[in-house]
Parts: structure tokens; sequence; C-alpha cells
């Protein structure tokens, strides 16, 4: 039996480890990466810090392990304006720009790197549709059976509630099994890069 609730601060180290086991396309990256934390810290981290009332995380009642989450922000640009201010100062003390390196010769452990010195930021043909963001992530034992959808309603009803006109998520394009679930959600494709393909759902229209 599994509840779903609000995410809380002692979850911290839950999310970290679920966002490491889930963090190759959906299956176990915890023998890709050196440090057990750098997944974390750009994908589960900053969400539980910076946007917590739109973190919710699946328990199993009996162990009370947490055993999934969906992290969500209302607002893409600005959460990254947040990070960049308050969130990525003191990992990029910890860790080195791969920048001198080139790019085919990075560690996985580098590219993660590169992202937390120089992040990302959603174009903003995205952003004027589909402004907020999301990440869902469920451990093996917890997939397959409606907790995913149950997740995403959660999380979509906050966001919906709070006015937000759309939400996008970017997934791997090997991860196809994602793909397929947001797809029966209702989720639309924008578009596809190297790797990566972009979805956007409309919640207030
Ligand atoms: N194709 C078509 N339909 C699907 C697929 C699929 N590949 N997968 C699930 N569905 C359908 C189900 O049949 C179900 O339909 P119904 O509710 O109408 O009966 C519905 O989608 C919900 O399925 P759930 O059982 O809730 O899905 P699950 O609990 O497995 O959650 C998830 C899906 C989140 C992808 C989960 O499997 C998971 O965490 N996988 C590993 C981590 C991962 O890949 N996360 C996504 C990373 S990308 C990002 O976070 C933006």
């Amino acid at each position: 039996m599994f509840t779903l609730r609000p995410a809380r601060e002692t979850d911290r180290a839950a999310l970290y480890r679920i966002c490491l086991q889930t963090g190759a396309s959906g299956e176990d990256a915890t023998h890709l990466y050196a440090d057990p934390l750098i997944l974390g810290h750009v994908y589960a981290g900053p969400y539980l810090t910076h946007a917590p009332d739109f973190a919710f995380v699946l328990e199993e009642q009996v162990s009370g392990e947490v055993m999934g989450y969906v992290l969500g922000v209302p607002d893409t640009e600005a959460f990254e304006a947040t990070l960049e201010r308050a969130w990525w100062p003191p990992l990029r003390e910890l860790y080195p720009d791969p920048a001198g390196i080139p790019r085919e010769d990075r560690t996985l452990d580098q590219r993660i790197a590169g992202l937390i010195h120089h992040p990302p930021r959603a174009p903003q043909a995205v952003l004027s549709g589909y402004p907020a963001h999301l990440h869902i992530d469920l451990l093996p034992a917890a997939q397959g059976g409606g907790r995913g959808r149950a997740l995403m309603t959660k999380l979509l009803d906050a966001l919906r509630a709070a006015g937000v006109r759309g939400v996008h998520l970017g997934v791997g394009e090997s991860n196809v099994r994602a793909q397929g679930f947001y797809r029966h959600l209702g989720f639309q494709e924008l578009s596809r890069a190297p790797g990566s393909v972009t979805f956007g759902l409309t919640l207030n229209p």
C-alpha cells in the first residue's frame, strides 16, 4: 500500500537516491556516476529547496520508505533565476567546470558538472505556452500500478490551482516507456533535439 503526500526536508536523501536509481533513461544509474549526489543536485535537490509546494512523494505505508516523487515548478524562468542566485554558486565551488575538456571526452560526472556551471535555459517558444516544468521518478517496485498517474494528477492539480497555463518536460530520447506514459496522459510532443524530446500539456487554456 502506498500513500501520496507533500515532500518534506527529511525526504531529501530519498529523493537523491531515487534520482540516481532511475537516472539512466529510467534505469539504475548508480554504477555510472562516481559521485552519487551529482544527479540529485541538478534534478531533485533544487526543487525540494526552491519549489516545495510542488513536490510530492509516494510512501510505502508499512516501511515508510519513499518510493517515488514528482517535482515541479510553476514558473521555470523565475526558478532558473533563483537557482542562478542561490543554488548553483556553492555547487560550482564543489564541482570544477569541465569547459576545457572536449565534450566527447567528458565522463558522465563531468557532463553533469557542465550543467551545474552552464545550466540550459528553457526556450521562450516553450515557456510562453508551458511555463511550468516537472520531473517524475518511481523506483521499479512502485512502477506500473497507476502510481505515476496518481503523482502526476497531484502535481497537475496543484499547478492548475495556481493558475499555470501549461507544463512542459524533457525526456531522454531512449526512454520510450516514459514517452508512452506522457502521451497516454495527454502530453503533446513539442520538439525533438539530439538525445531528448520535449512534451507539453495545457492546464488552463
Ligand atoms: N505507453 C502507453 N501507456 C502507458 C505507458 C506506455 N509506455 N506507460 C504507462 N502507460 C499508461 C498506463 O497503462 C496507465 O494507463 P491508465 O491509467 O489509463 O490505465 C497510465 O499510463 C498510468 O501508468 P502508471 O502505472 O501510473 O505508470 P507508472 O507508475 O509506471 O509511472 C513512470 C510512469 C513515471 C514513467 C514510471 O514508470 C517511472 O518512474 N519510470 C522510471 C523513471 C522515469 O523514466 N521517469 C521519467 C523521466 S523524464 C522526466 O522526469 C520528465
